[in-house]
């Protein structure tokens, strides 16, 4: 009989695993050094036949010991890298070393948070971790998700168990995409769009929709929209709300960060009038993915979810004292994606988390100015987060278009596309705490570049 191959976990797990990480660092090394860019030039043709090349067969009859590095080395070289100065077109941020080496740790003792006997030490963390950044956000508890998505979408259900499944979602044209498709997913009436022409939820469109619209309603508010990181009047829609008596979440997925920094936490005031906050840590936050929260103001509101199984939560085991884990979530198995949260917050404390917000936010407000100064290029307004829109000031949004792809086939640059204002604009999220001066201007001589070489 051939013996196994070797357990990352155990006593003899940091023993297998050394020489397979030297060698998933050399192929991450060698990987992206082949690259040598942002991303992959040649576009998708060239990036899939790259692939095919290297993997071979998917599942051979007999196996490779080389595959480790095989597939780390070509993924690296195909990679979109966030940590590259000219990667910065979503909310797409490059992690956190420490981060990433905790979320190894992760992989490797492999809890499961939908019952204590299978993760004795990681439930102790997650309450810890829950309950301490819901308190960031003025809140009691939070759940883990992964990502914006699913928070978006406990939201919205825990609104249809306390309210009624006629509950309607009211939100500005901003909001994201994921609001309006959970309430699609959760059987909910159509949802209300209200106009923002610019960028953000009008108060007074609100108080308007909120008076001649029949409830019970949510309100979805934006702290960092997705295409220009605006951040909705918070304290005047909470005030709308409570007058008519209206249920508030704040989709904070790309702003709620802001809580870490002195500097930036005052745009934020209000986010804690909401009953639910959504919090998304692999956006402005240096997490892996995944690394999202929904807070939520009562916890009492989460006995909504509660839900039995007796192989997970029977109840004389919970009577016994085995914490209860299955209604922190509509997943069953799920990884302890606190620990990186975790390791990230002790390891910088809210001083070194607040100093990364504010170097990416001053970046971008340094290349708004670069744009601002240059008159090739149209400014499309100051940010308010880390996203800067801008396009050459004679292109047409067919241009606008071509120029992004152009930059993304021939693996220069990576931004992003958003429109506003009617026009289409090239959109720079910056994210990268380490960019230095160089760096954006170097983006914008990529963008002049690409322009002069004109329609593709
Ligand atoms: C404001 C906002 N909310 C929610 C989401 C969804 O987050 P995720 O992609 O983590 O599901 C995004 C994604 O960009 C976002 O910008």
């Amino acid at each position: 009989m051939s013996t196994p191959p070797p357990l990352a976990s155990g006593p003899q797990g940091p023993r297998h695993l050394r020489p397979l990480l030297d060698t998933v660092l050399d192929a991450l090394h060698t990987g992206s050094g082949a690259r040598n860019g942002p991303l992959p030039a040649g576009g998708p043709a060239t990036v899939t036949a790259a692939v095919l090349d290297a993997v071979g067969e998917v599942l051979p009859d007999q196996g490779d010991p080389d595959a480790l590095r095989t597939l780390v080395r070509v993924l690296a070289e195909g990679a979109a890298d966030p940590a590259h100065p000219w990667c910065a077109a979503h909310l797409h941020c490059p992690p956190l070393a420490v981060a990433a080496a905790a979320d190894l740790a992760a992989s490797v003792l492999n809890p499961s948070l939908d019952s204590w006997d299978q993760a004795p030490a990681a439930s102790a963390l997650e309450a810890l971790v829950t309950q301490a950044l819901a308190r960031e956000a003025g809140h009691t508890d939070s759940l883990v998700t992964t990502g914006g998505t699913e928070a978006n979408q406990l939201a919205l259900l825990l609104a249809r168990e306390l309210l009624g499944g006629t509950v309607r979602l009211v939100h500005a044209a901003g909001a994201h995409h994921s609001l309006p498709r959970a309430a699609w997913l959760l059987g909910l009436p159509d949802p209300v769009e209200i106009p923002a022409p610019a960028g953000t939820l009008d108060p007074a469109a609100l108080d308007d929709a909120l008076t001649h619209l029949p409830g019970p309603h949510l309100v979805a508010a934006t702290a960092g929209t997705t295409d220009a990181g605006l951040i909705d009047p918070l304290p005047e829609i909470a005030a709308r709300c409570a007058a008519h008596g209206a249920r508030l979440h704040i989709d904070a997925a790309y702003g709620g960060a802001l809580l870490f920094s002195d500097l930036h936490r005052p745009a934020l005031a209000g986010l804690d009038a909401a009953h639910t906050i959504t919090l998304d840590l692999h956006k402005l936050g240096w997490q892996p993915v995944p690394a999202g929260l929904l807070t939520v103001r009562d916890p009492g509101e989460l006995t909504v979810l509660a839900h039995h199984a007796d192989y997970l939560n029977a109840d004389d085991d919970t009577d016994a004292g085995l914490p209860d884990l299955l209604g922190r979530s509509l997943r069953t198995t799920r990884r302890p994606d606190v620990l990186k949260i975790a390791v990230t917050l002790r390891t910088l404390g809210r001083a070194g988390l607040g100093a990364l917000v504010d170097q990416v936010c001053a970046h971008a407000r340094e290349f708004a100015r670069l744009v601002r100064d240059d008159p090739r290029l149209e400014l499309h307004d100051r940010p308010v987060i880390s996203t800067v829109l801008f396009r050459p000031a004679d292109a047409d949004d067919t241009g606008v278009a071509a120029l992004r792809r152009h930059l993304l086939t021939t693996g220069r640059a990576v931004l992003g596309r958003a429109r506003a204002d009617g026009r289409l604009w090239l959109k720079a999220t910056l994210l990268n705490p380490a960019v230095r001066t160089d760096d954006l201007t170097g983006l914008l001589t990529l963008v002049h570049q690409a322009h002069a070489e004109g329609p593709r």
